[in-house]
């Protein structure tokens, strides 16, 4: 192998970006949150530039803040090859979801900087803004931008969930604006072409490759997401006085609603369905009122779209059934419904002949959770490279991958990119 890379390194910037979080010491592991256009996400985001511009590559941050580090080609009329995850961190989650695709990628382009050959097309790090949902309701925000799978008009209009009680939410060109990130959002847009290929390096987040004893993971297709979000309107009052008879309780409605999501998955999905309903805010909150009103949002996703449709076909109609049981009025709000994405032949051969090449084991496989890459598959022919995590735990602060094991994926990584950038 000729670029080599210091995955001690990869280790210790971990843990220091980890540091760049908003929540307390937890006892189950290095607990992070780290919101998008947080001052600890623009923080981290300006640790990260001064990594980058330290090596000497050039930096570009888009008008969402995608940012985008590049070592450059000897032939500059060639398209670039891509990498890069994200380091946006939901409520309570681990250190490793997205930033080992984000400094993994770094030491990749430091490793293939310093083993002294230029590569022939550039190699450019992509930093995603707003992988994780948990600010603006919609996942993969800067690659769905990138894409252009969502109207510059839509995007920037998408209200801040996390504005604190009494507080008026402010949509996100309000948000990124006083984040510093200004300009036309249809500037982002990247066509076609723009990259020759984009691999992405990932925790796996599930618990084959540690169960079976496999190195890496090599993604053949990621599985499709699709969101919704309802409200549920009835009828509140004193809980005391509000006679059982005559309630229209919407959280007693909501939680039917609940169980009607899993029993749909259950009853028509297959081990490939999987449908989650993960936030619920309960108006007016307060334990001696009958509540009024419910909103709940639902993350539902397959491998495949049409079956992803049933289930939520028979959601919609035992929805119904509970509308008039309870006298209550549910209305659907539509977030997302992606299509899923194949990755490419010739990167999913090259990844597997960089692993063996390499003496690693590994496995094909399919992504069950959604990743910038596929957005970028509309873009450009995409892969993805797995890495063990500890019990396939994920979104928890316990979740873990051995330096080993971040060493093998941006080795692996890193011999990739090196084949794609002189081809
Ligand atoms: C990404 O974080 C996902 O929810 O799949
Ligand atoms: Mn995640
Ligand atoms: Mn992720």
């Amino acid at each position: 192998m000729s670029a080599h890379v210091d995955g001690a390194r990869v280790q210790r910037e971990l843990e220091e970006l980890a540091r760049f979080t908003h929540v307390e010491p937890s006892s189950e592991g290095t607990a992070v949150t780290r919101v998008v256009f947080t001052d600890d996400d623009l923080a981290a985001r300006t640790w990260l530039i001064g990594l980058a511009e330290a090596e000497g590559f050039a930096v570009r941050v888009d008008a969402v803040g995608n940012t985008f580090i590049r070592l450059e080609g000897a032939d500059p009329s060639l398209a670039a090859v891509a990498t890069g995850s994200h380091i946006d961190a939901i409520p309570h989650a681990g250190m490793y979801d997205g930033t080992v695709g984000v400094i993994g990628g770094l030491e990749a382009l430091r490793a293939i900087k310093t083993s002294g050959v230029q590569p022939k097309r550039a190699v450019e790090l992509i930093l995603f803004t707003s992988e994780e949902p948990t600010r603006f309701g919609i996942g993969c925000l800067g690659s769905r931008l990138m894409a252009g799978t969502l109207s510059d008009v839509k995007a920037g209009g998408l209200i801040d969930l996390t504005a604190a009680k009494g507080e008026a939410a402010k949509t996100l060109d309000e948000v990124r604006t006083a984040a510093g990130f200004t300009g036309a959002l249809t500037s982002t847009r990247l066509l076609p072409g723009h990259y020759a290929e984009f691999v992405e390096l990932h925790i796996e987040q599930g618990p084959l490759l540690e169960r079976d004893g496999q190195d890496v993971g090599i993604v053949t297709s990621i599985a499709a997401p699709a969101s919704y979000r309802f409200v549920i309107e009835g009828f509140g009052g004193h809980a005391g006085a509000l006679l059982m008879p005559d309630r229209r309780d919407a959280l007693c409605a909501a939680s039917e609603v609940i169980l009607a999501v899993e029993r749909s998955a259950l009853t028509l999905g297959t081990i490939d369905t999987v449908a989650t309903v993960g936030t619920c805010g309960v108006y007016p909150g307060a334990v001696n009122s009958v509540p009024s009103k419910v909103a709940l949002e639902l993350d539902l996703r397959d491998t495949d779209p049409r079956r992803r449709g049933r289930v939520m076909d028979a959601i919609r109609s035992e929805i119904a059934a509970i509308e008039t049981k309870r006298g209550v009025r549910i209305t659907e709000t539509l977030v997302n419904e992606d299509v899923p994405a194949a990755c490419g032949e010739r990167i999913v051969g090259a990844i597997s002949g960089a692993a063996v090449a390499a003496g690693m084991s590994s496995r094909m496989m399919v992504s069950r959770a959604y990743h910038d890459t596929l957005f970028m598959a509309q873009i450009c022919p995409v892969g993805m490279i797995f890495i063990p995590c500890r019990g396939g735990v994920s979104h928890r602060p316990d979740e873990f991958a051995t330096v080993e094991g971040i060493s093998h994926g941006t080795q692996l990584l890193t011999e990739v990119l090196t084949v794609l950038s002189s081809e």
